[in-house]
């Protein structure tokens, strides 16, 4: 089996590239500085991706941008950064990536838990991560071959908390969060939402 991890080099998505590579998926992990590289919101560089790859069984999506900030102070260009990348970055990779998709194969999206339980200052990511979740239950009606699209919601993962100068303890490593994308893409449905093991709202 042959997956692609676009953002492959960061906090979730190297985890999720381990955890992978260890059930025995060959593994492409892209970025937009890896060896082989894509941007999600370039629509060339992701055709050239596809061309480079190949037929996949899965498309892995752990990137994206979107702005954290208070509500009045949120730009409308902190807006367009945040649906430009993380959205339609990852409305195109479904769009581009299902011809390449294997018969049975998933696309999983990412989104993020401020979509469900929102800290102040998560406006413009939680719009996203809500319109994401609308889109692949959309979408999941047109996609046929037994293809599915899903998209999972991690909390914030124990790395991301250290790096922000939280403590870390109350959420999950990206090692565990890679585990409950790996049973997303085994067990998941067309369309689904899905959560980290122990964090559904
Ligand atoms: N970490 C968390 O606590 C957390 C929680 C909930 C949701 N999420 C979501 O999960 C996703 C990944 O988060 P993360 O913390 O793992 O991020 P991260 O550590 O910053 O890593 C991001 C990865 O994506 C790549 N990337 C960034 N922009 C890209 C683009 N336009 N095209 C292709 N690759 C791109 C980066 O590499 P290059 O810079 O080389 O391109 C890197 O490999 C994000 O959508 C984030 O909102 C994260």
């Amino acid at each position: 089996m042959k997956a692609i991890v676009i953002g492959g080099t960061g906090t979730i998505g190297s985890a999720v590239v381990k955890v992978f590579e260890d059930t025995g998926f060959e593994v492409l992990a892209v970025s937009r500085n890896s060896q082989l590289k894509a941007d999600i919101e370039n629509e060339e560089s992701l055709d050239n991706l596809f061309r480079q790859s190949g037929n996949i069984d899965a498309i892995v999506c752990a990137a994206g941008n979107a702005a954290f900030g208070e509500l009045e102070k949120l730009s409308d260009r902190d807006f367009s950064l945040s649906i430009n990348s993380k959205l339609m970055g990852q409305v195109k990779l479904l769009q581009k990536g299902l011809h390449f998709l294997n018969p049975g194969g998933t696309v999983l999206l990412t989104g993020g838990i401020f979509a469900y339980k929102p800290w102040p200052g998560s406006s413009a990511i939680a719009m996203v991560n809500s319109a994401l979740e609308g889109f692949v239950r959309a979408a999941a009606l047109e996609i046929s071959d037994n293809k599915k699209v899903m998209v999972i919601h991690p909390p914030l993962v124990a790395e991301t908390a250290a790096k922000m100068g939280m403590d870390a303890l109350p959420f999950p490593p990206a090692s565990e969060v890679a585990q409950s994308y790996l049973e997303a893409v085994s067990k998941g449905k067309n369309g689904d939402a899905l959560f980290v093991n122990g964090h559904k709202p």
